[in-house]
């Protein structure tokens, strides 16, 4: 059993600053120049600032694919979720009615987002280890005329699953439906290409794949829904179209903008860019989630999901099932290492997760497989293997 496995001790930290490595899907360990960037003022409405805002709305557009110039950029302050809402309100007809598409906490929050906005919505739910299909969700909107729109999460963060959205968006086109894409925490490592996948609007923020710092989140929409949108928000500060009305008119975000946020993700864009944009930035991501998942299951370690839906972002774990293991503890003895893992969020079952995104690569990857070795070792748990019931009720679910 590997947990004898002598871990080299070395400063198992960020080179940057000595901190731990964020193994989490964001905020997550950024470049030293991004948080550089971050040492100068700006005025919200100096021209300097505004044509940051513009340069970043162009580079996030790039992106998409968009050639055309059928779709724009809208920044909003907030976290990802004010940015969901946002999407959701500003969309969303107050007469319409949503199918959402929900395999983990971030479905389910999407609906609970409908909930509060006193709008219809129905659910398919499809529990967390499976994603929802083109097939079913094209059933479920033959069966509910009322459907408008339907909401589908890219990357389902609580479990690690990459969605199929590429078929989903297929079947939502097919039977005139539109589409709404929750992309937090895959845009800027798994291709959302207009070109290739039809949606309506999209969703994301500075701190996941493009590697900012949190404080805002974008929407790409088509220009189209944006201005439909006009009037249709809940919310004054959530409203995506008078806030896109006002940026094209002024160049100036409605209200304060997080000025060392953009100047922080104007550099994470570069970088991103310099890296070979969406195809460089996910083939470092995969990179790393295939040597950390080899490594951690030779340790015993086993997934919640089988290869085909393992997304190159974050990755579940079952907890072990020996005696003397405690996810509290594992966690601070990863942390002495250097590394900061993420609990799990599943429902059923105990886990922890490992995220592949932020800045490392594989061989930061290594160590973190090296550090789990000797955290087990020190835990005496001589074996990571998960208990009878978690892996019958995964076959059963995932058959
Ligand atoms: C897919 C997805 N949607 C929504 C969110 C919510 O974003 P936030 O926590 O920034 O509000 C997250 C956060 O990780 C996410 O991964």
């Amino acid at each position: 059993m590997r947990a004898e496995t002598k871990f080299a001790a070395e400063p198992l930290a960020s080179p940057a600053l000595g901190e731990p490595y964020l193994l989490t899907p964001g905020p997550l360990t950024t470049a030293y120049s991004v948080k550089q960037a971050m040492l100068r003022d700006w005025g919200s409405w100096d021209g300097d600032f505004r044509s940051m805002t513009s340069d970043m709305r162009r580079r996030l557009l790039a992106l998409t694919g968009d050639t055309k110039d059928e779709f724009d950029c809208v920044p909003m302050q907030g976290s990802g979720s004010f940015c969901v809402e946002a999407m959701l309100g500003s969309f969303v007809p107050r007469e319409g009615k949503v199918l959402v598409l929900a395999n983990g906490a971030y479905g389910l929050r999407a609906a609970q987002t409908m909930q509060y906005l006193g709008r219809a919505y129905t659910l398919i739910d499809k529990g967390d280890y499976l994603p929802p299909r083109g097939d079913e969700v094209a059933a479920a909107l033959d069966a509910d005329p009322a459907i408008t729109h339907v909401i589908a999460i890219h990357c389902e963060t609580s479990s690690g699953i990459l969605n199929p959205v590429a078929e989903i968006a297929e079947a939502v086109h097919a039977k005139g439906r539109k589409l709404l894409v929750d992309s937090m925490s895959a845009f800027g490592a798994v291709a959302l290409d207009v070109n290739e996948i039809r949606y309506e609007a999209m969703v994301s923020s500075a701190n996941k794949c493009i590697e900012g710092v949190p404080g805002f989140g974008f929407i790409i929409a088509r220009k189209s829904e944006l201005e439909a949108a006009k009037g249709r928000s809940h919310s004054l500060s959530l409203d995506v179209h008078a806030q896109w009305a006002h940026m094209n008119k002024t160049g100036q975000w409605r209200y304060t903008p997080p000025t060392h946020v953009v100047a922080a993700f104007l550099e994470a864009l570069r970088q991103h860019e310099a890296e070979g944009g969406v195809t460089g930035r996910g083939a470092r991501y995969t990179r790393n989630r295939d040597v950390m998942v080899a490594g951690m299951r030779d340790l015993g370690f086993e997934t919640l999901l089988g290869d085909r839906w393992l997304s190159p972002i974050i990755v579940t774990f079952f907890n072990p099932a020996h005696a003397n293991f405690a996810f509290d503890r594992f966690y601070e003895l990863m942390k002495d290492k250097g590394f900061i893992i993420y609990p799990g969020k599943l429902t059923a079952v105990d886990s922890f997760r490992v995220g592949c995104i932020g800045q490392m690569d594989e061989h930061v990857m290594r160590r973190v497989v090296e550090a789990a070795a000797f955290s087990l070792h020190e835990m005496g748990v001589d074996t990571a293997a998960p208990p009878a019931a978690a892996l019958a009720e995964r076959a059963k679910l995932a058959a």
